[in-house]
C-alpha cells in the first residue's frame, strides 16, 4: 500500500503520533500518521515529515480499525460494584476497543431520553472508548409498553440500537410494534432470542445429555430458534431492521440464512465463548460457565464458526457481563448469568477462528461490520487518510495465558482464566490518543 503523502507539514505539532511498519489489516505494511486525530498519511513516511510526531514502532505487529462492541454491560448505574463506565471503558480499551454499546438493563434501566443521555455523557467524561447507549425496547424491560424509542434517538445520546437483552421482547404484538417505529429512523431491534415458556424460569444451562446427567435444569436451542424464525417473519412484514444478539445454535443459523437469502434485513452476531467453549464445560459445576444464552454442543460451536466465516453471522459481539463475587460464586443454579469478555475477544476469536480467518476478516466482523451495524460514524473503518483515527495494533504472534488477576475489570467472572490463546492487543488508539501501550493503559 502507498497512499500519496498529502501535507505532512502540520506533524511539526505535539498532536502528531507515527506508527512505523505495521501490517495494515493484515496485508502491506505501511507507516501510518495521525495528526490532530485523524489517519493523515498511510506509507512509507520519511523521518522528517513526521518530524516531532512520538513515535510507536509497529514493526512485526497488525494494525486494526478499533474493534466496535456490539454489547457491553457497563451496570451503570446500579451495580457499580460489578462494573462502572470508568472500568468497563478500561477493560474495553485494553481489548482493542475503540467503541462499545451499553447494553440497557441497567438499575434504573435505560429507558428514557435523560437515562441515555446519562450513560452518553458518563463515557465521554471516562475518556477513553466511545461509549453508545443501547436503549430499552420496553418500559422497564418489562416487555408491555414501548419504551421513548423516538425520544432516546433525538436526544444527544441520538440511540439507534434498543434491547431488553437479559430478556426477550416476547410478546409478537410488542416485537411488530417497536419494528415498525425505529423502522421511521433508520433503528434497529438487537433481540435476546429466548422464547420465556421454552426456557423456563429456572433453567441454568442447556438441555442435553450433559444437563440431564449433572441433573441441571436446563433449555434447548429450539426456545432461541423459535423467536429468531418469529423475528425474521416479522422483519419481513414491517420490512424493518432485526438484529440477532448472541446467536448460540446451529438451528438459528440455518433461519438466519434463509432469511438473508430472502433479503430480509437481518444481521447477526456471536460471542466469543460461543466460539469456543462447549457445555460439558459445566462438569465441574463451575458457576464461571454460566451464561445466556448457554454454552452449547461442539455441533453448534463449529456451525458459528462456519456462519461467522461465510458471512451469515455478521459480527462478534462480547455480551461482557461484570458480576460481583456475592452474585457470581454460588451453587451453579443460583449462580447469576454471565462472562467477561472484553480483554480477551480478540484473542479468543483468533484461536477459535485459526488463520484461514485473515485480520481482514476479523477487522470486518469486530469492527466495521458492527460499526455499520450501530451505524457510528468514524468507527470501524479502513485504516485510509482522512478517517478518525480509531486503531488497534496486535501482536499476531503472542502466545498468552490469561490470568484474572491481570484484568482491569472490577469483576473476575472470567472463563478464560489459565487458558492460552494467540495474539494480544499491545497498543490502542482512540481519537488519535493512545489509550493502551504495551498491554497496560496509559
Ligand atoms: O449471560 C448473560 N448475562 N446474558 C444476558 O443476556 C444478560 C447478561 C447480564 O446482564 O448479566
Amino acid at each position: 500500500m502507498s497512499a500519496p503523502l498529502t501535507d505532512t507539514t502540520s506533524a511539526n505539532t505535539p498532536n502528531a503520533l507515527l506508527i512505523t511498519g505495521a501490517s495494515i489489516l493484515g496485508g502491506d505494511v505501511a507507516d501510518v500518521l495521525v495528526v490532530d486525530g485523524v489517519i493523515a498519511a498511510v506509507g512509507e513516511i520519511p523521518a522528517d515529515a513526521a518530524a516531532g510526531a512520538e513515535v510507536i514502532d509497529a514493526a512485526g505487529l497488525v494494525a486494526l480499525p478499533g474493534l466496535v462492541d456490539l454489547h457491553t454491560h457497563l451496570r451503570e448505574p446500579g451495580r457499580e460494584d460489578a462494573e462502572t463506565v470508568v472500568t468497563g471503558s478500561r477493560a474495553a480499551a485494553v481489548g482493542g476497543y475503540t467503541a462499545v454499546l451499553a447494553m440497557a438493563n441497567t438499575n434504573p434501566v435505560t429507558d428514557t431520553a435523560e437515562a441515555a443521555e446519562r450513560v452518553f455523557d458518563l463515557g465521554v467524561k471516562a475518556g477513553l472508548v466511545q461509549v453508545q447507549p443501547v436503549g430499552a425496547v420496553t418500559k422497564g424491560l418489562a416487555g408491555e409498553e414501548l419504551a421513548e424509542l423516538g425520544l432516546m434517538h433525538r436526544s444527544r445520546a441520538g440511540v439507534t440500537v434498543f434491547s431488553d437483552d437479559g430478556k426477550c421482547v416476547h410478546d409478537s404484538r410488542v416485537m411488530r410494534r417497536a419494528l415498525e417505529y425505529v423502522k421511521a429512523f433508520g433503528g434497529v431491534i438487537s433481540q435476546h432470542s429466548q422464547d420465556p415458556h421454552l426456557a423456563g424460569s429456572t433453567s441454568c444451562c442447556h438441555e442435553g445429555e450433559v444437563s440431564g446427567r449433572l441433573g441441571l435444569p436446563g433449555w434447548p436451542g429450539v426456545a432461541e430458534e423459535v423467536i429468531v424464525a418469529r423475528d425474521v417473519m416479522l422483519a419481513r412484514h414491517t420490512n424493518s431492521r432485526l438484529h440477532v444478539a448472541h446467536v448460540s445454535t446451529a438451528g438459528s443459523v440455518e433461519i438466519i440464512r434463509w432469511a438473508k437469502s430472502l433479503g430480509i434485513d437481518v444481521t447477526a452476531e456471536v460471542t466469543p465463548h460461543h466460539l469456543l467453549l462447549t457445555t460439558d464445560l459445566l462438569e465441574g459445576y463451575d458457576p464461571v460457565y454460566k451464561v445466556n444464552p448457554p454454552l452449547r454442543p461442539a455441533e453448534d460451536v463449529l456451525a458459528l464458526r462456519a456462519a461467522l466465516a461465510d458471512g451469515t453471522i455478521d459480527a462478534v459481539a462480547t455480551d461482557h457481563a461484570p458480576h460481583a463475587r456475592h452474585d457470581k460464586e454460588h451453587a451453579f443454579v443460583d449462580a447469576a448469568f454471565g462472562m467477561l469478555g472484553l480483554e480477551t475477544a480478540l484473542a479468543v476469536v483468533r484461536t477459535a477462528m485459526g488463520d484461514d480467518f485473515t485480520w481482514a476478516d476479523i477487522a470486518r466482523v469486530m469492527s466495521q461490520n458492527p460499526a455499520k451495524i450501530a451505524g457510528l460514524a468514524g468507527q470501524g473503518g479502513t485504516l485510509a487518510v482522512g478517517e478518525p483515527a480509531h486503531l488497534t495494533l496486535v501482536d499476531p504472534e503472542a502466545e498468552v495465558t490469561v490470568d484474572r488477576a491481570d484484568s482491569v475489570s472490577l469483576s473476575r467472572n472470567n472463563p478464560w482464566h489459565g487458558r492460552s490463546v494467540v495474539s494480544r492487543v499491545l497498543h490502542t488508539i482512540y481519537n488519535g490518543t493512545v489509550t493502551v501501550r504495551d498491554g497496560k493503559l496509559d
